[in-house]
């Protein structure tokens, strides 16, 4: 089962930026713990500033991978075309942030992603993405991707 696991703005600063929020690990070393952890998945990752690149990679994979464990950053509070191809796409999308967006300011209590994902993970810190990849670890194939939310 091809996932991605798809991060937004600033998140290449993980281990580096406000560790009181994000931790003290780099996303590059988590990843390595994750790709352990689930050796039957076909495990990729991709980081972009770029809200277009976000979209072209949404794109590019969207058709032929079922999942994309997605952090859109601050883009997931003011993307509509985000938003919008995430909503294009056949592949299930579940949205992850690290830190408890609610308990934070409140322009960051909605989501323009959320109403077109299968889901929302957020405030387990860095455990957030492994919860969203045991999701797609036990679901039935047919009952992810491929049209299933649509
Ligand atoms: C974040 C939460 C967003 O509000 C913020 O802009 C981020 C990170 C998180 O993972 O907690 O960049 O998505």
């Amino acid at each position: 089962m091809k996932i991605l696991i798809l991060n937004g703005p600033n998140l290449n600063l993980l281990g580096v930026r406000e560790k009181s929020v994000y931790g003290s690990e780099s996303f590059e070393s988590y990843f390595e713990e994750l790709k352990e952890a689930f050796p039957a998945m076909e495990l990729s990752y991709f980081q972009s500033n770029t809200e277009g690149v976000l979209i072209d990679k949404l794109h590019e994979v969207g058709f032929s991978y079922k999942g994309i464990v997605f952090n859109g950053g601050a883009y997931t509070h003011t993307s509509l075309a985000l938003s919008d191809a995430i909503k294009a796409i056949e592949a299930s999308v579940i949205e992850v942030h690290i830190s408890n967006v609610y308990a934070r300011d409140a322009f960051r209590h909605k989501s323009m992603l959320a109403p077109f994902c299968k889901g929302v993970i957020t405030g387990f810190g860095l455990e957030s993405y492994r919860l969203a990849l045991q999701y797609f670890e036990r679901m039935k194939p047919k009952q992810i991707g491929f049209g299933s939310k649509k």
